[in-house]
């Protein structure tokens, strides 16, 4: 069950990189960059406001497919709109690589 889907990410995240070798990645760069998104989300993705959603541990594919969403007006929301107009497509990938590098634990109810 989940081999496949791993292995579909994979190839995914092969394809995006191979079409834009451009792409930076870089786990550091995108934890510098947080700073302006740990306001509402945490300075380790951990949300402080509670209107606004935990990115630590989310997958880079995700995190950088809503970022873009916000940024062409595909996914609507004012202020993610106004901050994700301030990244470049490096920005992005360096920030989806720093949320998804993130470790998270979670626990059954008690
Ligand atoms: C002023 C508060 C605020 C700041 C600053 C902010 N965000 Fe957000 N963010 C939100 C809120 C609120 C939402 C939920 C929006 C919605 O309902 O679509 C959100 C949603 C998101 C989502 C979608 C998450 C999901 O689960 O679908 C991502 C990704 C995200 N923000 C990344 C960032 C990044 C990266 C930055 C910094 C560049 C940032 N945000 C800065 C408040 C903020």
């Amino acid at each position: 069950m989940f081999r496949p889907l791993h292995g579909l990410l994979a190839a995914a995240g092969l394809i995006a990189f191979s079409v834009t070798p451009s792409q930076a990645r870089d786990v550091e760069a995108g934890r510098a960059k947080s700073q302006m998104c740990g306001v509402c989300h945490g300075p380790l993705g951990i949300s402080t406001a509670p209107d606004a959603p935990h990115l630590a541990g989310q997958p880079a594919l995700y995190t950088a497919a809503q970022l873009k969403a916000y940024r062409s007006g595909a996914r609507k929301h004012e202020v993610m709109a106004v901050m994700a107009r301030m990244l470049s497509d490096d920005d992005i990938s360096n920030l989806a690589a720093w949320y998804a590098s993130l470790q998270i634990e979670v626990q059954p109810p008690r």
